[in-house]
């Protein structure tokens, strides 16, 4: 019989760091790759969040032009009972989780259900991952917290082993990827699942390009800054030289791909010196960068791009407003 001291000294966190504590792991190539791109430069959007970006981006979801955090988490605060009663899952992994704010009520439901017994948090940027862990197996003393510090297109194969697990892909990230990496990511997410795992995901839905765009550039600049970030974090991590302050944020609603895209436009003709991605890139002054794109999506198209990807809708749900949409699904038989 295992006596009290053992239960104490048996570790109830663990973190797994897949990144060794640079921003978005090995990024030079990607970054190398992204800002020789012609006739647009870009940049991949995990680079926002470092400590700094991910705490830019926790203020973006209290802004009242930004509605996702606020319409999901009504939907989450109304479904998280039977979402966990579907799901039946004693095991909730989480896909770009951040602060987990909202998590907190699929944690609750679960903890209630008895059935809490492990939270998987898994994100690019280590901060967010360490405190939430921390909060979270003190909220929950039995539970079991693993976080995976790594990207979600690369490292889910580190997940650990499970079963009657739920994951959960929230706030609307599925909608950053490209449609051709949307297939390929539900495509790896499907394989890894069992009969008996479900998915639950965010996605936010088409509407009014002018409620679109105020979401993406609030009146606080909030968002520029977020975006901002993605220079500062190559400055950093790639001693790149970016005159950050001089690209300025842009944000629209491109209707005919059903996407947000963020760019960063430049003021200047310049140079920019990148060493560690072994470049220099050239500006043109009113030349831009892509820095994200997000994805609107119509109920229809959630459905075909899970049955795509094999995975059966099981329920779909969205806020009063019908502005930001949750759905339950399975691996198909
Ligand atoms: N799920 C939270 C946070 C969304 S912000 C919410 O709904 O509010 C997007 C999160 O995904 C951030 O925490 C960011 O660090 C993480 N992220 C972005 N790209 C990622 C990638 N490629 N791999 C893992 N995490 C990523
Ligand atoms: C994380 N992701 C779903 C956010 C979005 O809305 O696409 C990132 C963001 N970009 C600007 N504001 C928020």
């Amino acid at each position: 019989m295992r006596g009290v001291t053992d239960l104490l000294a048996e570790p109830r966190i663990r973190i797994d760091d897949r990144l060794n504590g640079s921003a978005g792991g090995d990024i030079a190539a990607e970054v190398r790759e992204g800002l020789t791109k012609a006739p647009l430069k870009e940049l991949p959007p995990k680079l926002f969040y470092d400590a700094r970006g991910s705490e830019l981006f926790d203020r973006i979801t209290q802004l009242p032009e930004y509605y996702p955090t606020r319409c999901e988490r009504s939907i989450l605060n109304r479904r998280a009972p039977e979402i966990v009663e579907i799901a039946g899952a004693e095991e909730l992994i989480e896909l770009g989780s951040g602060s987990a704010s909202k998590t907190r009520a699929l944690l609750f439901a679960m903890a209630g259900a008895g059935a809490l017994r492990r939270y998987v948090p898994v994100d690019v940027s280590a901060a967010p991952v360490e405190r939430c862990a921390d909060e979270l197996s003190e909220l929950y003393p039995g539970i079991e917290v693993h976080g995976l510090i790594g990207d979600f297109n690369r490292d889910l194969v580190h997940l650990p082993d499970g079963e009657r697990r739920l994951f959960a892909f929230l706030g609307g990230t599925i909608g950053n990827l490209y449609p051709d990496e949307r297939i390929e990511f539900l495509g790896a997410l499907r394989e890894l699942m069992g009969a008996d795992d479900r998915l639950l995901l965010g996605t936010d839905l088409v509407k009014d390009a002018a409620v679109l765009e105020a979401a993406y550039d609030d009146g606080e600049g909030v968002t520029a800054e977020f975006n901002r970030n993605a220079l500062r974090v190559v400055n950093r991590e790639l001693g790149a030289d970016f005159l950050v302050e001089r690209f300025e944020h842009r944000a629209f609603f491109d209707e005919r791909r059903s996407w947000i895209e963020m760019r960063l436009h430049s003021l200047d003709d310049v140079v920019v010196d990148v060493p560690g991605a072994e470049i220099e890139v050239a500006f043109e002054a009113g030349e831009e960068i892509r820095t994200e794109i997000s994805a609107k999506f119509t109920p229809a198209g959630v459905d075909r791009e899970l049955s795509q990807a094999g995975l059966r809708l099981e329920e779909f749900w969205t806020d009063d407003g019908g502005l930001f949409a949750l759905s339950l699904s399975a691996p198909a038989r």
